[in-house]
């Protein structure tokens, strides 16, 4: 009842242009020299000019490192080589300027400019013990809330396996979070982004770890993105849309960062693991049959739920008010045109091993110590059944 509350952000610059920040901000954190990480969309849309002249302007002298991929998430021997430049440069500030990803990586470079080692040595949680270079993190995407958690994402290359660093040494010293800067992010992007927002934002709310604070956060969030994510995947450049999404990704951040996920995300590792998928694809395939098994235990934060998207529920009894709630999210994620179930995805039941999926599922305890309901290998195995419906 008397819950104690932890709740930690960086600080954060959210609206339009607040990327004119960039500049005095890194000044304020020492800089000197920047080393500043992004990809090759970035640079291609204009996003990347911007924030240097705004660097320049400030006679920050920057190193621009462009992230090339091969894989869905950045695999570690790429962070690896990012680092050794940026410890050789002996840069003071660095900066993520791209999708979760990018972010991802400067989040990680960062840190072992400070610690020893190799990425690999840092997978789990609280592994990073010092704080790394500090960082100013700048989304242009708007869903998967890394400039304001503490975790980055890799795929290991030694086995292929996707994992995850998650310490509070890796939390960014900046955010700057402005729409303007994702208006060029592609429909599919902002289609999987929006909804591991979305996911974010729901699971968080359903977890053990949830407070009062994040609650709030996540409603309110979880409404804007509703609202807001079918107009921004249908028209990138309608800037209300990019405004209300960069608004609810945020927020969802932030309640990822203090409450954590849970049961989705630790589903989605092993299929996102095999077939390759974008981490909010892979997670959209697998919520609806999630929500469901959960929602016998979390009746009340299931109405506000459907409250939160809109969905009328005075007078309706509990299991209607989860269905009201399951075909609202199914008609979110076919609208963007995201996969409701791994059928949709374009995965054959019979060619899949569900039970090994569910042993590897299980072993994500980080994520399912969080979970409402309690699960063994055989209750994930059944969402996995019935993900395929
Ligand atoms: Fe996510």
């Amino acid at each position: 009842m008397f819950k104690s509350i932890v709740f930690q952000t960086p600080t954060i610059y959210f609206g339009i242009d607040t990327i004119k920040a960039i500049g005095q901000e890194a000044k304020k954190l020492g800089a000197g020299r920047v080393f500043l990480i992004t990809g090759p969309q970035v640079k291609k849309a204009g996003v990347l000019e911007k924030a240097l002249s705004y660097l320049q302007a400030e006679s920050i002298e920057v190193e621009v490192n462009i992230q090339e991929r091969d894989t869905p998430e950045p695999a570690t021997d790429r962070v690896e080589e990012a680092a050794a430049i940026a410890k050789k440069g002996n840069f003071d500030v660095i900066i993520g300027l791209g999708g979760g990803s990018i972010l991802d990586v400067a989040k990680m470079v960062s840190a072992l400019m400070t610690n020893p080692g190799k990425t690999e040595d840092y997978f789990g949680r609280e592994k990073v013990p010092r704080r790394g270079k500090p960082t100013i993190i700048v989304p242009t995407t708007s869903g998967t809330g890394a400039e304001v958690t503490k975790h980055a994402v890799f795929l290991d290359r030694t086995n292929n396996v996707k994992k995850v660093v998650a310490s509070g040494s890796l939390l960014p010293n900046v955010a700057i979070v402005d729409p303007m800067m994702t208006l060029t992010c592609p429909p599919p992007v902002t289609a999987s982004a929006g909804i591991d927002a979305y996911i974010h934002a729901a699971e968080a709310f359903l977890s053990k770890n949830a407070n009062a604070i994040t609650d709030t956060l996540a409603l309110e969030s979880i409404s804007i993105i509703t609202r807001w994510l079918g107009p921004a995947f249908a028209d990138g450049q309608d800037m209300e849309a990019r405004y209300q999404m960069s608004l609810g990704s945020l927020m969802a951040g932030i309640v990822l960062n203090n409450s954590g996920t849970s049961l989705v995300h630790a589903m989605a590792y092993p299929v996102g693991g095999e077939y390759h998928t974008p981490h909010g694809v892979t997670l959209s395939a697998l919520l609806v049959a999630c929500f469901d098994y959960i929602a016998v235990v979390k009746a009340e934060k299931m109405a506000l739920l459907a409250q939160a998207m809109g969905e009328p529920i005075d007078s309706l009894a509990s299991r209607e008010i989860v269905d009201r709630l399951l075909n609202a999210i199914r008609h979110m994620i076919k609208s963007v045109d995201l996969p409701a179930s791994l059928n949709d995805l374009g995965i054959k039941r019979e060619t899949t091993n569900v039970h090994q999926w569910a042993v590897e599922a299980h072993k994500e305890q980080r994520l399912l110590s969080r979970s409402p309901r309690i699960l063994s290998v055989e209750d994930i195995e059944k969402i996995y059944e019935k993900a395929f419906v």
